[in-house]
C-alpha cells in the first residue's frame, strides 16, 4: 500500500465540508479505516465518552515508515488515485481527508506496523502538526489514539456534548458496524468497561446482542438476489412501539437514505398499526457503478443511479417475505417439576406460567377445520396445535383484495339513471375533482343540489354509494399529505370493515371454513388495518399448562 497525494483536479470534485463533528465521527473514520486495513479485530476505547481519549486498535496490514509521516497530510490516500476511480469503489475511504481533519484538531498518535516491518513506528501530530516519528515495538496493525478534541479549536469544543452523550453516539455508530461486518471481531470499552465483545458471528446473534428487547424468535433472516443487486438482512415478523428500527447499509456501508426506508415500510404497509414499525436490517450490495457515495462529507448518504430499480427491488422482496401467514403464538414456560404433597381442595399441579408472545409462520402446515365459537371466530387444528382465525378481521381482509383487484382492472359500472346526492357545494365540489376517486372508478360532477354520480367501481353496491361518497371527504382532504395511493388504501380499509360488518351475520360455517382457507392460501396476516388474523397455541404449551408433560 502506498500513500499518495490526490491531484488538485480530483480534490476539488471531492464532497468537502466537515469531516469531524464529534467524538462519534473520530470513531467511524478511524473504524473504517482499520476495515478498509482488512482488519479482522478492532478495539475501540473511550475515556470521558471519548473527549478526553479515544483509542482504536485494530490488527490490519498497517503502515511502513514512510506511509505513517505522510498520513496525515491533507488529500492523501492509498485508496484512489483518479476521479474515476470513485466510480468503482470498493473501499470506505477515498478523500485522504479523515487523519488530516482529525489530527488537526486533537492530539493524534498513530502506532503502526506491516507484518513485513522487522519492528513499528510512532508519529505524533499535535494540531496538525509532526511532533516526532520514532521507532517503537508493536504487534501488526495499526492503533491510533486521538487525544483532546478541539483542544486548540474553543468554540467547536463547547459544541461536544456530555460524556455520556458522546458516548451514546459513539456506541450507536460501533453498533452499525458490529451489524454490517459479521466477519470482524468487535470490542467496545468505555472507561475502562467493556460494554461489547463480539466475536464474529451471524447477523441474528449480533441482533440479540445489541437489542436485547428484540425476540429474536420472530426474526427472519433473507437473502435475495436479483440481476447485480443482492439483498441480505432480517425482518421482524411483526411490529413494534420503537421507532428508528431500519437500519440500511448499501455495500457495507451504514446509511440514512429514504428510497429504502420508503420501500420497507411499503412492504410492511398492509401490517402496520398506527404508531407501530418493523424491524429491519437491510443489506443492499450493488455494482459500486450504481450508486454516488460522494455526496455528503460524513458519507453517510448515497445516491442510487436507478432509485426506481432499488425501490422496487426492495420493497418487492420484503414483501414476498411477509407474504406467508404469521400466527400469533402463546408459549407457556417449561417449569422443574418438584414433587408435592397432593390437596385435593386445591390443584397439585399449578398452571404453568404464560411466558412468550411471538409470532410463527405456518408454512406449508396443513390445517383441519374444527368449528366456529360465537359467530366471530374459527378453530382450526394443525399438526402442533390450534389456531384461532378472527373471521371479521379475515372476511375485512379479503374484501378488500377483492376491491384492489378491481381497481387494477379498473372495472366500473355506468349507472343507467344517474344518483343524485344532496350536499354541501364544497364538499361536491371536492368530490367531483378528486383523482382519488376517479382512480377508483367514479365518474362524477357538480349538479344543481349537490353531487352527480353517474359510473360507481364494480364491487360497489347502490345502496353503499351515498355513504362511501359522504365518509371520503373527510380522508379526500389530506390526499396531499399522504399520497394518493395511501388514500385509496384507507378509504376502501374503511369500507372493507363496514362491509364484512354488514355481511357478519349472514355467513355459513361452509363460508367460514372456505374464507378460512383463502386466508391461509394467499397468505394474508393481518386485516387492511394491521390488526393480527391468527393466534395459536401449540400442543405442547398446551400439556405444559395442564401439567401433562
Ligand atoms: N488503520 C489503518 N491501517 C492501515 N492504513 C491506514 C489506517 N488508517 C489510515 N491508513 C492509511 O492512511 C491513509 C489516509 O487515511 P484517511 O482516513 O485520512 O484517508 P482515506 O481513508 O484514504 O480517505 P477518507 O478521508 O475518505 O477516509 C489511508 O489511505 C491509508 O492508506
Ligand atoms: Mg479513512
Amino acid at each position: 500500500m502506498k500513500i499518495k497525494r490526490l491531484d488538485d483536479s480530483v480534490v476539488s470534485k471531492i464532497a468537502a465540508g466537515e469531516v469531524v463533528v464529534g467524538v462519534h465521527s473520530v470513531v467511524k473514520e478511524l473504524i473504517e479505516n482499520a476495515l478498509d486495513a482488512k482488519a479482522k479485530k478492532i478495539v475501540v476505547e473511550l475515556i470521558n465518552g471519548g473527549k478526553s481519549e479515544v483509542k482504536v486498535k485494530d490488527d490490519g496490514e498497517g503502515m511502513d515508515e514512510e506511509d505513517l509521516k505522510v498520513c496525515f497530510l491533507p488529500h492523501t490516500t492509498s485508496k484512489i488515485s483518479s476521479f474515476s476511480d470513485l466510480s468503482n469503489l470498493s473501499s470506505f475511504g477515498f478523500r485522504g481527508e479523515a487523519l488530516h481533519s482529525i489530527s488537526s484538531v486533537s492530539k493524534m498518535r498513530v502506532i503502526s506496523k506491516t507484518a513485513s516491518a522487522p519492528f513499528g513506528h510512532e508519529i505524533e501530530v499535535v494540531a496538525g502538526k509532526l511532533v516526532y516519528s520514532r521507532p517503537i515495538h508493536s504487534d501488526v496493525g495499526t492503533t491510533v489514539i486521538v487525544r483532546d478534541l478541539f483542544f486548540n479549536v474553543p468554540a467547536r469544543r463547547k459544541f461536544l456534548k456530555s460524556a455520556a452523550v458522546e458516548s451514546r453516539m459513539v456506541t450507536e455508530i460501533f453498533e452499525k458496524f458490529c451489524l454490517s461486518r459479521l466477519d470482524v471481531h468487535f470490542v467496545l470499552v468505555r472507561d475502562q468497561q467493556v460494554v461489547y465483545d463480539l466475536a464474529a458471528s451471524d447477523l441474528l446473534e449480533r441482533v440479540k446482542a445489541i437489542f436485547p428487547d428484540v425476540p429474536v424468535q420472530s426474526l427472519k433472516s433473507f437473502e435475495v438476489e436479483h440481476k447485480d443487486m443482492q439483498l441480505r438482512g432480517c425482518l421482524s415478523l411483526n411490529t413494534f412501539a420503537k421507532r428508528g428500527m431500519v437500519i440500511c447499509f448499501v455495500n457495507d456501508r451504514f446509511v440514512v437514505n429514504q428510497t429504502l426506508t420508503s420501500a420497507v415500510y411499503a412492504a410492511y404497509s398492509d401490517m402496520l398499526e398506527k404508531g407501530k414499525h418493523p424491524f429491519v436490517v437491510l443489506k443492499l450490495s450493488l455494482n459500486p457503478r450504481n450508486i454516488d457515495v460522494n455526496v455528503h462529507p460524513q458519507k453517510l448518504e448515497v445516491k442510487f443511479v436507478n432509485e426506481e430499480d432499488v425501490f422496487k427491488f426492495v420493497r418487492d422482496s420484503l414483501r414476498r417475505l411477509l407474504a406467508k401467514p404469521i400466527v400469533r403464538q402463546i408459549h407457556v414456560q417449561e417449569r422443574p417439576r418438584v414433587a408435592e404433597p397432593v390437596e385435593f381442595y386445591r390443584p397439585s399441579v399449578q398452571p404453568e406460567k404464560i411466558e412468550e408472545v411471538e409470532e410463527r409462520l405456518l408454512e406449508g402446515e396443513k390445517l383441519r377445520f374444527v368449528g366456529t365459537v360465537r359467530g366471530r371466530y374459527v378453530l382450526f387444528e394443525k399438526d402442533e396445535g390450534l389456531v384461532i382465525l378472527d373471521f371479521h378481521a379475515a372476511h375485512e381482509r379479503i374484501v378488500f383484495e377483492q376491491m384492489m383487484n378491481s381497481l387494477a382492472k379498473r372495472n366500473n359500472k355506468t349507472l343507467i339513471v344517474a344518483m343524485r346526492i344532496r350536499m354541501k357545494e364544497t364538499d361536491a365540489a371536492l368530490l367531483a375533482s378528486s383523482q382519488v376517486l376517479k382512480e377508483l372508478g367514479f365518474a362524477l360532477s357538480v349538479g344543481d343540489e349537490g353531487l352527480v354520480v353517474e359510473q360507481i367501481p364494480d364491487w360497489m353496491e347502490l345502496s353503499e354509494v351515498e355513504e362511501f361518497l359522504r365518509e371520503s371527504v373527510d380522508e379526500l382532504k389530506l390526499v396531499d399529505l399522504q399520497g394518493m395511493r395511501e388514500t385509496i388504501k384507507k378509504i376502501l380499509a374503511d369500507h372493507a370493515c363496514k362491509k364484512s360488518m354488514r355481511t357478519r351475520d349472514r355467513v355459513s360455517e361452509i363460508e367460514m371454513k372456505e374464507l378460512a382457507e383463502k386466508i391461509i392460501n394467499e397468505g394474508y396476516s393481518t386485516c387492511p388495518h394491521g390488526r393480527p388474523l391468527m393466534f395459536s397455541i401449540g400442543f405442547r404449551d398446551l400439556d405444559r399448562f395442564f401439567g401433562r408433560d
